[in-house]
């Protein structure tokens, strides 16, 4: 793992940083290079536009590690109201939580019904929920309250991180129940024992469950297969292999985040490939936008130009 990454991540978890920093204009400002505003009505904006190219998208409230009870509350609130904005604009939107922000470490049965209170407002008004992986030590109890929900409606998926060891079990134990898996590198700093600390063990890990995720199992389960990357070559491979093996176009959903890759997002596109952009809003977002910058450290020269335009 590169020094950079693993000070900027190490900045992300900084309690000093984290309030200061947003008080810097500058900072602000580079900020929205990868996020629209910080109320829902901007990401619904956003969403619009990016609808104006065939790209779907997927909202989220920037927060996480909730440690008061009414603040999760609050947060489900939130995503409540948001679910019925969607459905006021008849935007192709869904919604992806972190259990953190509802509660989990708080109260885990209130955690549970939080998100079954979305997934059932979502269902009812045919908009989709999905979880957000966090740090390792929360992939049991999220895979946990996912099955549950999942048990009750099939408007829910999960994201699973390919840095780490575990996830080929999971995807194996999951891909049979349908719902949905989105796949992804990960972004939090692992320790070496739960997550390959090599990049190329992890982009390969990325390509391989990648194909189970689309392979015959699974589709005749009905999973529906995302794949949450940026990484070219990895996109490529995907497209590759599904031609080769007659997996169709629309059988799989590229997801990529707001202000990232934005030619790539356009292409897929007019190829006619699913694809959904992840719009991040809200006003926590320093913790989130330190982790962005350590996913490619030439970001941190952005907020460097920035402090000198102005
Ligand atoms: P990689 O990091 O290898 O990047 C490939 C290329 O993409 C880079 O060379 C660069 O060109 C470009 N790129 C990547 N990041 C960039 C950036 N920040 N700015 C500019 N260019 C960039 N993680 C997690 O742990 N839990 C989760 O729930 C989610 N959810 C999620 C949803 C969606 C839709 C996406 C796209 C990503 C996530 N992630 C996530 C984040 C994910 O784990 C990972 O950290 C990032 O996607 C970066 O990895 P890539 O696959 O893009 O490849």
């Amino acid at each position: 793992m590169s020094v950079m990454r693993n000070v900027l991540l190490a900045g992300s978890e900084s309690h000093w940083l984290r309030h200061q920093a947003p008080r810097l204009k500058f900072v602000k400002k580079a900020v929205m290079r990868f996020m629209p505003g910080e109320r829902a009505e901007d990401a619904l904006d956003a969403a619009a536009s990016l609808r104006q190219l065939g790209i779907a998208s997927v909202l989220t409230h920037l927060g996480e590690n909730i440690s008061d009870p009414s603040e999760a509350a609050r947060v489900r609130q939130h995503y409540l109201d948001v679910l019925a904005k969607i459905k006021l604009t008849g935007l192709d939107c869904q919604i992806s939580v972190k259990l953190t922000q509802l509660g989990i470490d708080v109260n885990e049965g209130q955690c549970r019904a939080s998100l079954r209170a979305l997934v059932e407002q979502a269902a009812a008004l045919g908009a989709f929920v999905w979880i957000d992986m966090e740090q390792h030590g929360y992939v049991d109890r999220t895979l946990a309250l996912y099955r549950q929900v999942l048990g009750e409606f099939p408007n829910v998926g999960v994201c699973l991180q390919s840095y780490l060891y575990r996830t080929p079990a999971d995807v194996a134990s999951l891909v049979p129940l349908g719902g949905g898996i989105r796949l992804v590198k990960g972004a939090y700093k692992e320790p070496g024992d739960v997550a390959y600390p090599k990049k190329s063990d992890v982009d390969a890990s990325f390509l391989t469950l990648a194909k189970q995720m689309i392979a015959p199992a699974a589709r005749a389960a009905g999973l529906r297969a995302v794949f949450g990357t940026h990484d070219l070559r990895i996109i490529r491979a995907i497209q590759d292999h599904a031609e080769g093996s007659g997996v169709p176009r629309d059988a799989y959903e590229f997801d990529l985040l707001y202000g990232i890759q934005r030619e790539e997002q356009a292409r897929l596109a007019r190829d006619r490939y699913r694809v959904r952009v992840l719009i991040s809003y809200g006003d926590y977002w320093f913790p989130w936008y330190m982790r962005r910058l350590a996913e490619r450290p030439a970001n941190v020269l952005f907020v460097a130009k920035s402090i000198f335009s102005g």
